[in-house]
Formats: C-alpha cells, sequence, structure tokens
C-alpha cells in the first residue's frame, strides 16, 4: 500500500524513519525532513519518490546505490553524514550516562577499503558476483564500488571468472578478497567440492593472473606469491579469510592513537590481536603479550615477529578470552592494555580489567553500543575516560569504528 510520509530522523541502519498512526515506519535512502512516497510493507517501506527533498541531499557516488545492500548513506551531504556517524557514538555513550569529550569523526576516504566479502552464483544469464540487496538474497552484480580500492573493482571481470571455475553448485557462494601488497588474497567459501580438474585450471588461472593466493574452504589452493601486509615495518603474511581492518587508514590511525596512549607502557597486553596490526607496531616501544582465539592468526602474528628486526619481545597466547578472560591478576602485570573484541564486545575481559590496576586502556570498537556498555564497566571500576574518537572505517555503511583512551591512578602498594 503506498502513501505519503514526512521522515522524522534516521534510524540505527541509516534508514529514515516516518511516525505514523500504526506506528514507526523504516524507509531506506531517506533524509529527516523529507516529504516521500512509499510502499509500505508492515513496519518498512520502499520508497518511492522524494517529493520534498533535503537541503542535506546529494546524488550518490554510485550506479548502484538504493539496490545494492553494501551502502546506506551515499545520498547525503558529508557534513550531515559525518555528524550522523559521531552522533550514534555519543547517543550510545549517554545510553549508559557516559560524559567525555568525543572528538569530530576521523573521515574515510572513498576507494580505500581493502577487503570485501562479495556472494557469488551461478544462473543460466551467467555468473553473478556483487553485494546482496538490501534485507535480501538476491545478488546485485556489481560494474562499479566507489567504496573499494581501485584494484579490487579493476578485477571484477576476473574475479567472475575464477567464481565460474570454482563454483560447484547451484547455490549461493562466498568470495572474500583482500588486496595485499603482493596481489589480490582470494578466499572462496561453500562453492562446493572441486574435482582434480578444476584444480588444476584453478592454479593455471590464478598462476595466470598474478593472484597471491587462492583458498578454498581454508585449504590453500595455490599461493603464487605469498600475501603480505605491512603493520608498520613489519610484514606479516596474514592466514586465508583471517580479520584485518578493513581499510589501511583506518588502522594506521587506530595504531597511532593506541600507540600515543601507551607511550608511557612497557609491558602491553594487546586483546584480540588477530594477527598483530596493533602489537606489532607496539613492539617497537614495548614488550607485548597478544593474546587471541584464532592460532593461525596468532602464527602469522608470531613469525612476522621473527623475521623482523629492533622490536622489543613479543609472546603469544591462543587463548578464548570470552570464556577465560585475562584475570586482574594477570592483567596486574602489564601497565597497558589495548582491547579490540568483535562486535559482541568483551564484557567478562572488562570487568577483569576494571578489577586490574593497569594504568591505561585503550578500547577499540566496531560496535559503539557494546563498547558503551563496556566502557560503562571500566567507568565503574575506577578508570577515566580521556577521549572517544569516532573513525569512519565503513563508508556510507551505518557501521562506525571507536577508540577510547582511559587511565587508572595506579594504586601505591
Ligand atoms: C575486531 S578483530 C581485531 C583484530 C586485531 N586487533 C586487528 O586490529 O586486526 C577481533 C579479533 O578477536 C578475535 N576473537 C573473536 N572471538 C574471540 C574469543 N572468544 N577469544 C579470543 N579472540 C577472539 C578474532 O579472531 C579477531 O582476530
Amino acid at each position: 500500500m503506498s502513501g505519503r510520509f514526512v521522515i522524522d530522523r534516521l534510524g540505527a541502519q541509516g534508514d529514515g524513519i516516518a511516525r505514523t498512526e500504526g506506528g514507526e515506519l523504516f524507509i531506506p535512502f531517506t533524509l529527516p525532513g523529507e516529504e516521500v512516497t512509499a510502499a509500505r510493507a508492515k513496519d518498512r517501506a520502499d520508497l518511492i519518490a522524494v517529493l520534498a527533498p533535503s537541503p542535506e541531499r546529494v546524488d550518490a557516488a554510485c550506479r548502484h546505490f538504493g539496490t545494492c545492500g553494501g551502502c546506506a548513506l551515499q545520498h547525503m551531504r558529508d557534513e550531515a553524514y559525518r555528524a550522523w556517524k559521531r552522533e550514534r557514538v555519543v547517543q550510545a555513550l549517554r545510553g549508559r550516562k557516559i560524559e567525555a569529550e568525543i572528538t569530530p569523526l576521523v573521515a574515510c576516504e572513498p576507494g580505500t577499503r581493502r577487503r570485501a566479502a562479495f556472494t557469488a552464483r551461478r544462473t543460466e544469464a551467467g555468473m553473478l558476483l556483487g553485494f546482496n540487496r538490501h534485507l535480501s538474497s538476491e545478488i546485485v552484480p556489481l560494474e562499479e564500488c566507489p567504496v573499494l580500492l581501485p584494484q579490487i573493482v579493476a578485477a571484477f571481470g576476473l574475479l567472475r571468472a575464477l567464481a565460474g571455475l570454482v563454483c560447484a553448485t547451484p547455490k549461493p557462494f562466498h568470495m572474500a578478497v583482500t588486496a595485499t601488497a603482493s596481489g589480490l588474497d582470494v578466499a572462496v567459501r561453500e562453492a562446493g567440492r572441486i574435482d582434480d580438474r578444476q584444480r588444476r585450471g584453478l592454479i593455471d588461472f590464478a598462476v595466470r593472473e598474478g593472484l597471491a593466493r587462492l583458498s578454498v574452504d581454508g585449504e590453500v589452493v595455490v599461493e603464487p606469491r605469498q600475501p603480505v601486509v605491512m603493520f608498520g615495518d613489519v610484514a606479516v603474511m596474514p592466514p586465508p579469510g583471517t580479520f584485518l581492518q578493513a581499510t589501511e587508514a583506518a588502522e594506521v590511525a587506530m595504531a597511532g592513537l593506541v600507540a600515543g596512549h601507551l607511550s608511557r607502557a612497557r609491558r602491553v597486553a594487546d586483546l584480540f590481536s588477530g594477527c598483530g596490526s596493533f602489537a606489532l607496531r607496539l613492539a617497537s616501544k614495548a614488550e607485548v603479550h597478544a593474546v587471541e582465539g584464532e592460532g593461525a592468526a596468532l602464527a602469522a602474528l608470531d613469525r612476522g615477529f621473527r623475521f623482523a628486526s629492533g622490536l622489543k619481545r613479543v609472546t603469544v597466547e591462543k587463548r578464548d578470552l570470552f570464556r577465560r578472560p585475562l584475570t586482574a591478576r594477570e592483567l596486574d602485570a602489564f601497565d597497558g592494555v589495548v582491547l579490540d573484541p568483535p562486535r559482541a564486545g568483551a564484557e567478562d575481559q572488562s570487568k577483569q580489567i576494571a578489577r586490574s590496576q593497569v594504568p591505561f586502556v585503550a578500547a577499540v570498537s566496531c560496535n559503539p553500543v557494546t563498547l558503551a556498555r563496556d566502557l560503562r564497566i571500566l567507568l565503574d571500576g575506577g578508570y577515566t575516560l580521556n577521549r572517544v574518537i569516532p573513525i569512519d572505517q565503513f563508508l556510507w555503511s551505518p557501521h562506525v569504528e571507536a577508540v577510547a583512551l582511559l587511565e587508572k591512578p595506579r594504586r601505591r602498594r
């Protein structure tokens, strides 16, 4: 049923929200103050036309905007967009009654994202490769993407051809692509079982087309050139499909903030360390103990350390920090902590840090809601929050990263 609506505000996912008699109505790709027509289905509606545009409305940067589910906010002027993102952090902290200096958003430039998780599927019309449509499993075949690094966009044709070679299923499957210093690292999942002939074809293709590595369901099929990422001066070979910060610029900005805050620390615990984006940079000044649940990521970190020169000692520990967080007692051996958990946050680990006497804590998070919950725990444990820095790592999406810098005066023993 279509109707006219006035947009009141943007919701957490970047959708416009109109107030109606039947309750709140979510209309994607609209802006506060706009009058629109939209086709309603329960509490959501598809935009038909913008009758009265907001002064903050701009033309989208990409032809797929509005169909591709990758971006929610390309239609908003930069300043308003950045203020909205910063506000997501402000609101999350306010929800936990946290007062702190929250700096302006560190902006993200287009064409800088180094990781993409595509979906692919064989159809009668050929191989589809792209992102899913907004709230749907339908694939939007991509012709362009102004968010991704140009070398990934330039490889769309190559990746489609590769998807055709690896595909042994009528179902959709996943292709994670990372741009590394030695070329594209492609990790395929759930494309079906490849036979020997397919495998030989894939090896020939990867070598001919200059891929750094191709892995299928975690197994390396071919690695013509070891994928390398640089964490400062340290080269690391990340395992297939592992976590890496989405843009190098955001990683460098976050690592700089963390290093500045921990500059007086001599022994640092890097919790949820991944392959060592913080640990290996911090190790130029401090001894670092890196703790992480994924063994392959830790092995890459350890190897990076062993091949580097001029670093202080780096030790690694594989540990499930949800089940077995570092205890307050263990933490007291350190004078700095980096905490960079997944979206769920680190509630139990935060409780242990709150009880500890670690003087400097840098909390990094891609979810302001769980960050605020964990910061509340730290503040209640005697920490003070110096500053929170929101960072736009996920351009035109509703997601925002943040770094929070905390201190606790050390008790005299
Ligand atoms: C947001 S990433 C941060 C990684 C790293 N700090 C970086 O900048 O690349 C979160 C990390 O937490 C790890 N992780 C997830 N659940 C975990 C758990 N229960 N215990 C320990 N590590 C976990 C993931 O493997 C991932 O490396």
